[in-house]
């Protein structure tokens, strides 16, 4: 059989076993990769903004995105921009100009680059502020936009997920307290020293939204896709993102799907 589809049969397989409604697309070809993600991006942002006249993303950041954020700048429907509202699905405790800001990250490769209004950009504010009350500022942000009142959650219209080597997505990291967090919106996340400090969407957050996409490249993160995409580890993060009435879709290349089959 054909490795491809001895691939898609065992996925197929894996995903029946467990029993929640995730899809898997795997992809040989970076263009071909990035070509889907830009048709799932205008299936929705056409769908909600003909719906509601808006569309609401959450981004994250970390290094696979950048490929996708640069294609999304090519996109010819430049009048959908000022119908789409960008929120951060989590952002490390730095200053906007650092090196590691994910906001800077996306500014430099795709905000500062498509028209969309200022105020359709949603940033986590990192200066001035104790990481816990600027956590709650960004769940105010998030509440006031999406006229949410306690107890309920923001609907986002797509969440881009990515996944760590050790199952973390978001800043929701192996073991810390935020993974239980069942009420708040965002939380205040501290890691150790090797990484900085974050502020995160909750769970609760990512698995309200209508379509979560995980978009996951490279052979290091095939050892956990596998156990996530088998959803037999709750232990990893990644495997708690179970949208309650949205989908699930996992876009991954050859190399990190290199472990589905063995
Ligand atoms: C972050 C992200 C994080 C990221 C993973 C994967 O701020 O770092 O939001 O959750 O998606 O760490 O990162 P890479 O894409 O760099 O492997």
């Amino acid at each position: 059989m054909e490795i491809g589809l001895r691939i898609e049969a065992e996925v197929k397989r894996m995903i029946s076993n467990s029993k929640s409604g995730k899809t898997v697309s795997i992809f040989d070809d970076e263009n071909q990769m990035l070509k889907f993600l830009i048709e799932k991006w205008e299936d929705v942002a056409h769908e909600r903004i003909e719906r509601s006249g808006y569309f609401t993303v959450a981004l994250s950041g970390g290094k696979t995105p950048i490929v996708f954020y640069q294609k999304l700048t090519e996109w010819e429907n430049k009048s959908f921009w000022k119908g789409t509202d960008i929120f951060l699905v989590d952002e490390r405790f730095v200053p906007s100009e650092d090196k590691d800001s994910n906001y800077k990250m996306l500014r430099e490769t795709l905000l500062g680059k498509i028209p969309i209004p200022q105020e359709n950009i949603h940033p986590i504010t990192t200066e001035k502020g104790s990481l816990e009350a600027l956590a709650r500022e960004y769940e105010e942000d998030l509440k006031s936009f999406f006229k949410v009142s306690k107890d309920q959650f923001p609907n986002f219209d797509l969440i881009l997920l990515g996944i760590g080597e050790d199952g973390h997505t978001a800043s929701l990291f192996p073991g810390s307290k935020a993974l239980s967090e069942q009420r708040r919106l965002t939380a205040a996340v501290v890691v150790d020293e090797t990484r900085h400090d974050r502020i995160t969407l909750t769970l609760p957050v990512i698995n309200h939204a209508e379509h979560v996409i995980f978009f996951v490249t490279g052979a290091n993160k095939a050892p956990v896709l596998k156990k996530i995409i088998a959803g037999d580890d709750p232990s990893l993060p990644a495997s708690l993102v179970q949208p309650t009435s949205g989908d699930l879709l996992f876009v991954i290349d050859r190399e990190a799907s290199s472990q589905l089959y063995a």
